[in-house]
């Protein structure tokens, strides 16, 4: 077997007063070609701006830069269609591009990084590349979970089951009002990341590599053919990155919320619950237990949060320290917006697989409503509406629940009867005994009751089906 070696250094972009290049200890640790070619297409739809830009300023030759933004078009184009790949013995992916301009067009291509340089150049790729993603999570990745959860709210509408504190069964609730309290979540990750492509939208090009450019640029006409603001001051907006810990910061968020459902998965699919019967494709076995049928997306979903949270963190650190302004320490960026950015995906698909190919065995809600006083509330309230202070009331069905402790028996297996003979002060309380009684008098603007939640999915539906259609999915 032949050892791979790396590829032959090419000229760096900044060779001129290096009699010889980086050591292979330097390139090893600041070549980011590997993975800053992901920011490629970005890159190249700001460099054709920035181009076209020079042309019309007369900054350079107007047949050089229309050679220019056809040519980077082109890359564009190739790269899309799988024809050019991003490889090369290049430094980052700013000197990939340069040099294959170059190849191609010649001077042209050795004119493209007038007035501009390549801190303002990342800065700004990056900012699209991440304002890209944080809309794909809008449109696509976060509303497949929703709708998923939405389908089953519906499908399992009317089903009660205990709502958990403290992972104890404390009162009855309608299972589509828990799935729906997700939604909400997930939701609310959307409008985070919509913020953060606000945050994205502003444009560092222009900066240069700290100071601004000494010559008459039109960052306006760039901003505006890259859908951006122009950024008001250079030193900051070639070294700041709060934009990325923004999003990861909104990423790890919507990652905690799919640890939690994920969580949930794993309740609802075990053998205690037996809540949740996961389809075949969203399973797995064991290999010497035969009898197994594992919640390896929902675990994994919940394993990964450490690594997303830890991407936060990590942003955090490279910041905190930086002298003005752009530091190398910037380029570590990447692979950590990168990384979350794949791994927060994988999750939210795997768990709308998760939950839209499983199945809630309604038959099993009862038992779980069988154990736990999940009335004793309602009983108290009972007492409550014949006059009782809440307190006293409370202190009444506590003294009973110790009773019935004592015994060996639930609430659930009493009747009014039976109740008023251990205290009279429970005669009449009939409804109070019935859980979907319970629900549905939670009737108010955020309560569990039948008729709220359908309106809230009803909600939902219609948001969703109107998202999709104006987003064409
Ligand atoms: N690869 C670098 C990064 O990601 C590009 C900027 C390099 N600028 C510099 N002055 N070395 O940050």
């Amino acid at each position: 077997m032949t050892k791979p070696r790396a590829p032959k250094p090419s000229r760096a972009l900044w060779s001129g007063r290096f009699a010889s290049g980086p050591a292979d200890s330097l390139r090893e640790v600041g070549d980011s070609l590997r993975f800053d070619r992901r920011l490629v297409r970005h890159d190249l739809r700001a460099s054709a701006a920035h181009a076209a830009m020079l042309g019309a300023r007369r900054i350079i030759p107007a047949k050089d830069a229309k050679a220019l933004v056809a040519e980077l078009r082109r890359m564009d184009a190739e790269i899309e269609a799988g024809k050019l790949r991003v490889e090369g013995p290049d430094e980052d992916v700013h000197s990939w591009i340069e040099r294959t301009l170059t190849e191609r067009l010649g001077d042209a291509g050795r004119r493209v990084h007038t007035a501009r340089s390549r801190n303002d150049q990342v800065a700004t790729a990056f900012r699209l590349w991440v304002r890209d993603e944080a809309v794909q999570f809008v449109a696509t990745d976060i509303p497949a979970l929703q709708r998923a959860l939405v389908q089953q709210a519906d499908a399992v509408m009317g089903v009660v089951v205990p709502a958990y504190t403290h992972l104890q069964r404390g009162q009855p609730v309608l299972l589509s009002h828990q799935l729906l309290a997700y939604v909400e979540m997930l939701a609310r990750d959307a409008e985070r990341m919509i913020r953060v492509m606000d945050a994205c939208s502003v444009l560092p090009l222009g900066s240069g590599a700290a100071t601004g450019v000494p010559y008459p640029i039109d960052r306006a006409a760039v901003a505006r053919s890259l859908a951006c603001d122009v950024s008001r001051n250079s030193m900051d907006s070639v070294s700041d990155r709060d934009f990325a810990v923004e999003y990861l910061a909104a990423l790890s968020l919507l990652q905690a919320h799919l640890s939690r459902l994920a969580e949930d998965v794993c309740l609802w699919a075990s053998s205690e619950w037996r809540l949740l019967e996961l389809g075949d494709e969203v399973s797995t076995g064991s290999s010497i237990m035969p009898q197994k049928r594992n919640p390896d997306g929902a675990e994994l979903t919940r394993g990964k949060s450490g690594r997303v949270f830890g991407h936060l963190a990590a942003m955090l650190t490279t910041l905190k320290g930086l002298p003005m302004t752009y530091n190398r320490d910037l380029q570590e960026d990447k692979e950590a917006v990168f990384d979350a950015t794949d791994t927060v995906r994988s999750c939210v698909l795997v768990m709308a697989d998760t939950v839209a190919r499983s199945r809630f065995r309604e038959e099993s809600a009862g038992a779980l409503l069988a154990r736990g006083h999940l009335l004793a509330t309602e009983l108290a309230d009972h007492l409550v509406r014949g006059g009782l202070p809440f307190r006293d009331a409370h202190e009444a069905v506590g003294a009973l629940v110790r009773e019935l402790d004592g015994r060996g028996k639930d609430l659930s297996e009493m009747d009014e009867r039976s109740l008023a003979r251990i205290d009279p002060r429970f005669r009449g309380c009939a409804a109070a005994l019935d859980p979907k009684t319970a629900v549905d008098r939670r009737a108010h603007a955020g309560g569990t009751a039948t008729k709220q939640v359908a309106s809230e999915l009803r909600r939902w539906k219609r948001e969703l089906s109107a998202q999709a259609g104006a987003s064409g999915a």
